[in-house]
């Protein structure tokens, strides 16, 4: 059977209590890339991610019984205290795609304040963390209306499901330390649908790892992710792109299991450089990496060839560059960081993240 959580019967019947709830959820850094979806946020592809900590959208909703009004959702929209219509429109359009799995949003009405930790035009993409604080919020709230979703795993997997609406990437952020997504016959309970905490299927020095993020260039993309996953409807390398990240997702789950962590490296080094190869080969094709990636991307191989230490990088859909290192290495890699590469950063701004434990509900 396919679960798709609609349910008509989440209907409230009586009198609705005014009240508020908030999550903080964080953003997370894929090791195998999700890059190409079809119908409704499916991937092509299972991914693998680790999840953040410093970097998080913190998201508080207060509702109350709607008064009479023709709009079909009722919301207002606050980020970093201001009120934003851009991004209300957007988390309307979501809401009103949504209303078959959560009906009661047609009758209350949503005060929604969100701000994230790190600065709104860094370069980083804050849809992960926002989506799934928001999802995360409205399973809080059908919990609370219904008394539903009493089991944590359950909770969980529909606060994935529903994030993966939102913005695909964003199902793998509920969970803590690492998620996997996508159907695959190497992983038990793997789905399209959601994404399963592989927390503790992994050795212990995945648990402690560290996620530098050079922030090469503040500027927004040129191309969005929502554009790129399209472009790869016409990319010629996509069928070989699939599989040989169905074979990359196996050797990285047991790269990730016995704590290897060269091979562990070296498939985030490959698959950063295969989702950039994507880019340039789609058509329109296009380059994000600046000169300033190149010349990070060449420093830290050198490092590692000079000193023997595991530090590798990964890159998003963008100029950024993560750089992955167990926390063995941090002082050491510290040091080469505010040497070597906080200069080809912009502003000199690099931010210091570890993996985290995942959402955390403050309200
Ligand atoms: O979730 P989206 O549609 O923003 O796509 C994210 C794509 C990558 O960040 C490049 C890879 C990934 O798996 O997160």
């Amino acid at each position: 059977m396919q679960i798709d959580y609609k349910n008509p019967e989440l209907t409230v019947t009586s009198q609705i209590e005014p009240k508020e709830i908030a999550w903080q959820s964080p953003s997370n850094i894929a090791i195998i890339k999700y890059w190409g979806k079809h119908g409704r946020q499916l991937p092509r592809n299972p991914s693998i991610s680790l999840t953040l900590n410093e970097a998080h959208t913190r998201t508080e909703i207060s509702y109350r019984a709607k008064v009479a009004t023709d709009r079909p959702i009722d919301l207002e929209f606050y980020f970093d205290g201001k009120q934003n219509p851009a991004f209300a429109n957007k988390i309307e359009r979501f809401f009103t795609s949504i209303i078959d799995i959560f009906p009661f949003l047609g009758q209350l009405k949503l005060v929604i304040h969100s701000s994230n930790s790190f600065p709104h035009s860094a370069g980083i993409a804050s849809s992960a963390s926002a989506m799934s604080a928001l999802s995360l919020c409205l399973c809080t709230m059908e919990q609370e209306l219904f008394g539903t979703l009493q089991d944590k795993n359950e909770f969980l997997r529909k606060a994935s499901f529903v994030s993966r609406l939102g913005s695909g990437s964003a199902c793998r952020s509920v969970y803590p330390v690492a998620a996997a997504w996508g159907t695959s016959d190497h992983l038990e309970g793997s789905s399209d649908l959601f994404a399963i905490d592989c927390a503790s299927t992994i050795h212990p020095i995945f648990k402690k790892f560290h996620d530098d993020i050079l922030l090469i260039s503040k500027a927004e993309k040129s191309v969005s992710s929502t554009a790129g996953h399209g472009l790869m409807d016409g990319n010629v390398y996509a069928a070989p792109r699939y599989q040989q990240a169905n074979d990359r997702f196996k050797a990285l789950l047991e790269a990730m299991k016995t704590g290897d962590v060269a091979q562990f490296g070296t498939l985030a080094e490959q698959e950063a450089l295969t989702l950039h190869a994507l880019m340039m080969t789609s058509n329109p094709a296009y380059v994000l990496m600046t000169a300033n990636s190149l010349k990070a991307i060449r420093l830290v191989q050198q490092y590692r060839k000079d000193t023997g230490n595991p530090l590798y990088f990964t890159l998003d859909a963008g100029p950024n560059l993560h750089l992955l290192y167990p926390d063995s290495v941090a002082d050491e890699v510290s040091t080469f960081v505010n040497d070597a590469l906080q200069p080809l950063c912009q502003d000199g701004d690099v931010l210091k993240d570890v993996v985290g434990e995942g959402a955390v509900r403050y309200l």
